[in-house]
């Protein structure tokens, strides 16, 4: 199975961290220099379905093939339109095609999940071409009145489309989950209610305890790399690139230390979109393409981590 076109959408309206001092006690240089980020990304009119199709719309342009030739289409996410139908669904419904079609929910591990499942479901079917996509309008979810996590999330969306073939390309993916800890990254509670019974409305914005995320994000990932490495019996020089959910520039620095590989190796695009969940690894992965830095053959290593919790990666060879 490989990857053989990448696409991306973002809304255009941007926020800086100039535009967050209006809304709380922060500012540029505190956010800057504990996160790495500038701006993100909010939508206005859009909703997760929207920035969903525009990036596979532009994933089947450069994939140079139709929506009828689909078989599957998977879209990561942890912030959907409606619970009912799926944002999957909508995209195929807005294809106007006939194929499988369902959401992911592993949070910002959602897309290396995603990988595992589109492979997975590709290696016993006769599927040849899958949509894969990582969607998010996280700023639904967001507290603005709350600095600690106000400053990190914005929307956006990546796709890509993989191809059943002979050659290598994802070579092996792994994903993991410690739900133990779901506490330190929460969101959403939907109340019971049913004639018997009713819970009052919770407040349904992200929570999240980020110290104990961030050394529990340095320790995964550190972990998942050197586990795909073991497994491929590959070296860490052969690797050309890590691409890593873009949280904070401090956890990608911390362990490009930690592995003694070259900072510039791990690729961070977070000071223009903050943390997108689902959708950052696609959206990274379609604008190294677009600059052409992914070239035949280069090995790459994709690594996400999030609420649940969950983890995961994958080695590609491109
Ligand atoms: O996508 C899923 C995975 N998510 C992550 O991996 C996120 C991981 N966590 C992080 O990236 C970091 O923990 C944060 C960026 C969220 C926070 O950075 P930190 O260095 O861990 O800061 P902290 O939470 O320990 O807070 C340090 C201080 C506190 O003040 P006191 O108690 O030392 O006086 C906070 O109240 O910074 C204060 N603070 C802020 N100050 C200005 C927290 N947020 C802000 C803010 N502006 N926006």
């Amino acid at each position: 199975m490989r990857i053989i076109a990448t696409g991306s959408y973002t809304p255009s309206t941007v926020l800086t961290n100039d535009f967050l001092e209006e809304l709380v006690d922060t500012n540029d240089e505190w956010i800057t220099s504990r996160t790495g980020i500038k701006e993100r990304r909010v939508t206005t009119n859009e909703n997760t379905s929207d920035l969903a199709y525009n990036a596979a719309i532009s994933a089947l342009k450069n994939a140079d093939i139709a929506p009828k030739d689909i078989d599957l289409i998977v879209v990561c996410t942890c912030t959907p339109d409606a619970f009912l139908p799926s944002v999957a669904g909508m995209l195929q419904r807005k294809f106007d095609i006939s194929c499988m079609a369902f959401d992911l929910n592993a949070a910002c591990g959602g897309f290396v999940y995603g990988i595992k499942v589109v492979t997975s479901l590709m290696a016993s079917s006769s599927f040849k071409y899958c949509l894969l996509v990582g969607s998010e309008v996280l700023t639904k979810l967001v507290n603005w009145e709350d600095r600690n996590t106000c400053i990190l999330f914005g929307d956006g969306a990546g796709a890509v489309i993989l191809e059943n073939s002979d050659k290598k390309g994802i070579e092996y993916t792994y994903c993991d989950a410690k739900g133990d800890m779901d506490y330190a990254l929460k969101a959403g509670g939907v109340p019971l209610s049913n004639p018997f019974y009713k819970e009052d409305i919770k407040d349904y914005r992200i929570e999240m305890l980020g110290s104990e995320v961030f050394k529990f994000a340095v320790n995964v990932v550190y972990k998942s790399i050197t586990k795909v490495l073991e497994k491929t019996n590959t070296n860490i020089e052969e690797i050309s690139y890590f691409v890593c959910h873009q949280a904070n520039y401090r956890i990608l620095k911390k362990i490009a230390k930690d592995l003694k590989v070259d900072e510039e190796k791990f690729y961070m695009n977070l000071e223009k979109y903050g943390n997108t969940s689902s959708a950052s690894i696609p959206i990274a992965l379609d604008e190294m393409n677009r600059k052409g830095l992914l070239k035949d053959g280069m090995k790459i290593v994709l690594v996400g981590f999030g609420a649940g919790l969950t983890w995961g990666a994958t080695l590609i060879n491109w």
